[in-house]
């Protein structure tokens, strides 16, 4: 991964490039973006029957990730929705099914952010599901105050990051069996302002600011998602990361209620911010691209600022520290024999 900064003055002029094209694109993350940009989209790449397809989306009892649920699941796929609350969960797969107008809709419930729950889900589901096309790891929050999981993890880590990799971890045997198959983490422009520093993600200082913790979070993604991507390679699992743009959701109503009342009527609707996660899930013109972040449809760079480059092992070190805290070998060499010599 290219974790150094700019070495030249071509590749500085390229640096503050991108920063003016970020920086003119911030407009772009709302609804005004999503009707711009979608007069350039192909409406074929999202019409498809994924009747063959089995796919799995965690947090999808609100937001963007029952968006993403209802869209494959209306395309015929058959689609598991992990939910946490039994409640919440039901009242999904019930919307969910009644707009399929198809009965392949599961419910699962877990905590992403328990390790154990986490195992638990990846067994049921590997039961079930000899073969799993599409693993969308949309579950991430922010929380305000500092807290612990039971587990004694910081809570936002365990979330947002852990969660998602021990998931995907677990379930990589059936996506295997499944491939052509696709792992797509919802990450989130906030990466763009900051810079993985594994053990403050871990273990954020006392000064906790949740939204800063939460952006951590959103690089430790992206930065995961591109060491999937490189220990994948030779397989046809891929991984990508896509962006949502800015979306309203329950969530944002409950966690910034006064942002979400000043500017709610400008942001994406939960169907516009799931766009780029179920195209990159399901269309075919997603799965002939090797790049690995995207919003809108398009590729877009790992980094706008210098300032968020890390040393190149930092990624590493958090995929160890990750695998560490699941009881996992860091190498996936058992599964991808590929991987032995990286
Ligand atoms: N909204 C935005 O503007 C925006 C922008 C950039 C990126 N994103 C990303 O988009 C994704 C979805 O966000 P959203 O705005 O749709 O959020 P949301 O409305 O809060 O939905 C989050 C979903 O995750 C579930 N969830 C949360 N913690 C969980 C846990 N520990 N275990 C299992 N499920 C859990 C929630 O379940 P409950 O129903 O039980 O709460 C809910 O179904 C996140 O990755 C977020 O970072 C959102």
């Amino acid at each position: 991964m290219s974790a150094k900064g700019p070495r030249g003055p071509d590749e500085g002029a390229l640096g503050a490039l991108a920063v003016l094209r970020g920086l003119a694109q911030a407009p772009l993350l709302g609804a005004l973006g999503y009707q711009l940009r979608r007069r350039q989209w192909d409406p074929r790449d999202l019409d498809l029957d994924l009747s063959d397809r089995v796919c799995l989306v965690t947090g999808a009892s609100s937001g963007i990730g029952l968006a993403v649920a209802r869209k494959l699941a209306t395309q015929r796929a058959t689609v598991v929705l992990v939910c946490r609350d039994a409640a919440r969960g039901a009242a999904a797969v019930s919307e969910v099914t009644a707009a399929a107008g198809h009965g392949r809709v599961h419910l699962e419930l877990a905590d992403l952010s328990c390790r154990e729950a986490v195992r638990a889900l990846a067994a049921r589901t590997a039961d079930r599901f000899p073969r799993l096309h599409v693993l969308v790891n949309n579950v991430a929050a922010t929380f305000l105050e500092r807290q612990l999981t039971p587990e004694g993890l910081e809570r936002t880590f365990a979330t947002n990051v852990l969660g998602g990799y021990h998931l995907t971890r677990l379930l990589l045997p059936r996506l295997l069996a499944a491939a052509p198959s696709r792992i797509v983490h919802v990450g989130s422009a906030v990466q763009y302002l900051h810079r993985l520093d594994v053990d403050a993600l871990v273990s954020p200082p006392q000064r906790y600011v949740g939204e800063i913790v939460y952006g951590h979070s959103k690089r430790a993604v992206a930065a995961l998602n591109h060491l999937w991507v490189d220990q994948l390679e030779g397989t046809e699992v891929s991984s990508t990361c896509g962006q949502p743009g800015l979306v309203a959701t329950p969530g944002v109503a409950q966690t910034f209620p006064r942002y979400h009342r000043a500017i709610g009527r400008l942001l994406r609707d939960p169907d516009q911010g799931a766009d780029t996660v179920v195209w990159l899930a399901a269309s075919p013109e997603a799965a002939r691209s090797s790049a690995d972040l995207w919003f809108d449809r398009e590729r877009h760079p790992e980094h706008l600022f210098r300032w968020t480059r890390t040393e190149p092992d930092e990624p590493k070190r958090l995929w160890a520290r990750c695998a560490a805290l699941c009881d996992l070998p860091e190498s996936l060499s058992t599964l991808v024999p590929a991987t032995r010599s990286r």
